[in-house]
């Protein structure tokens, strides 16, 4: 398999205190490269590995893992060069740590991609505020939000996910039992905490572009409204809202006005909204669209 961008090109570490990036994308090729503290994870288009990654890896990595992107998300990526003891291990981002499992299948432990918003939960999060991260994966959001002060509420469908969160927590010293944790689905919780008069300073949701959670099925392209609704009814006057979405179905100006409709249902108003950019390494595709909204 050849490479058809500049495939000697490896992208610098973006900031200090940062071991995981993506190091390497050839959009053309469909080769993308994440390094996770000297471990490469290698996902291709093509069911062919690219040989010519080992000659970069020289000096720069110590193991070289690799999944087809059509192989099963529940796949172990298989270990193509190199060495690694054991498949857990930690990086540093912005001075937060996380546990990394490339066993993990679905993803291994952080989206890179969502790194720039990490930090500005971190810069937006303070003592004395309760934050409130959906969809929440292995916390990380909640990670740097608690790392700030401010005390976090992680939901997610997931045993598994929120058992991680905790890891997470306890691998930056934080106590998990100073924090909140509820397995389940985040709009029915996004209800409960509505009717239980609970109110947060700061809201993340980052859900998939698809999620059946019993019968109840959310998409991001056509419930992303209802979505913004219940999360801005829990919302203290001046929070901030963190929206994302992950799909190419949902243009950015539709996305908008999705998010902005869900606000102006509950009787709010959108006091400032940023689009937020992906980290620059991340290029070719802006499939993630960010908003940072602030609501009155
Ligand atoms: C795209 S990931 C979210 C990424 C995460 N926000 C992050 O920090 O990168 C999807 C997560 O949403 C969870 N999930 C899916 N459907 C859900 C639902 N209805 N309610 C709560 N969590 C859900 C999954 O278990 C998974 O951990």
């Amino acid at each position: 398999m050849q490479p058809t961008e500049a495939w000697d090109t490896l992208n610098p570490q973006p900031e200090v205190d940062t071991t995981a990036w993506r190091i390497f994308h050839d959009v053309t090729a469909g080769v993308w490269v994440d390094h996770f503290d000297g471990h490469w994870l290698v996902q291709t288009r093509e069911n062919r590995f690219p040989e010519y990654l080992k000659g970069l890896a020289q000096g720069v990595a110590s193991s070289i893992h690799w999944r087809p992107r059509d192989k099963a998300a529940s796949t172990a990526p298989e270990r193509v060069w190199g060495e690694m003891e054991g498949n857990r291990f930690s990086v540093v981002e912005n001075g937060a740590k996380f546990w990394i499992d490339f066993d993990s299948g679905y993803s291994s432990g952080i989206f890179l991609d969502q790194r720039l918003n990490r930090r500005r939960v971190a810069a937006n999060s303070r003592g004395g505020q309760r934050i409130l991260n959906t969809f929440a994966y292995t916390g990380g959001f909640s990670v740097m939000a608690a790392l700030s002060g401010a005390t976090t509420t992680t939901v997610d469908l997931s045993k598994t996910c929120l058992n991680w969160t905790w890891d997470n927590f306890r691998l930056n010293d934080l106590d998990p039992e100073a924090h909140h944790g509820v397995r389940g689905d985040a709009i029915d919780w996004l209800e409960v905490f509505a009717k239980k008069g609970r109110r947060f300073h700061g809201i993340v949701l980052d859900p998939p572009t698809f999620s059946r959670s019993g019968k109840k099925i959310f998409r991001t392209d056509s419930n992303y409204a209802d979505l913004a609704a219940l999360a801005a009814g829990v919302l203290e006057p001046g929070g901030w809202m963190l929206c994302c979405a992950n799909t190419h179905r949902l243009g950015l100006r539709e996305f908008k006005k999705d998010v902005f409709e869900g606000i102006s249902r509950q009787g709010r108003s959108v006091v400032s909204c940023d689009t937020l950019a992906m980290p620059p390494e991340f290029r070719g595709d802006d499939y993630l669209k960010s908003l940072w909204v602030v609501v009155g």
